[in-house]
């Protein structure tokens, strides 16, 4: 059987970075899921039928990707799908102390589970899912920075948030 990494988050929406982060994944694992936390402590946007349809269509085309949803915790997870590792992606500095604590976290649980931590490509290190959401909210264009079907969802829902919709 070949390598397989679990690339877990919220992905509320997926981002051009994330997309980036999965073929980084793909040149060291034969298999990447990319895996939405359904019990996330954040107050998401999309549903998680909403946030599987937009990962869905932006790795329709990509072999080797699987787009699934878990519920507790992440090792547990990573153990039933006889993953080999947690990837993660690293953006900045300011990155490292939430991610640095996860990862301790996640191996004093299960010592046998690694994080592996890939940069994001240079042109998308400012790109988060908020800044998207915060910028899509009053109007701003995200195409290019994010995969159209999410440039499309996000306008339509910021409209039918609207009071007056
Ligand atoms: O994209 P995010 O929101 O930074 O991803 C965080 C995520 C989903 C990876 C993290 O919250 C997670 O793994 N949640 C599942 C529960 C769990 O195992 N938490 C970590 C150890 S307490």
């Amino acid at each position: 059987m070949g390598k397989i990494a679990v690339y877990p988050g919220s992905f509320d929406p997926v981002t051009n970075g994330h997309c980036d982060l999965v073929m980084r994944g793909l040149r060291l694992f034969d298999k990447v899921i990319v895996a939405i936390a359904r019990n996330g402590t954040k107050d998401p946007l999309f549903t998680i039928e909403e946030r599987l349809e937009m990962l869905n269509e932006s790795f329709k085309d990509i072999p080797g990707v699987e787009v699934d949803a878990f519920d507790g915790l992440l090792v547990d997870y990573v153990v039933r799908r006889e993953a080999n590792a947690i990837l993660r992606g690293l953006r900045a500095v300011s990155d490292f102390e939430y991610e640095f604590q996860m990862a301790l976290m996640n191996r004093k649980l299960n010592r046998d589970v690694q994080t592996v931590f890939l940069m994001t490509g240079l042109r998308w290190i400012y790109i988060s899912s908020s800044i998207i959401k915060e910028a899509a909210r009053f109007g701003g264009e995200t195409r290019g920075m994010v995969p159209d079907i999410v440039c499309e969802k996000l306008k339509e829902k910021f409209a039918s948030l609207k009071p007056d919709a």
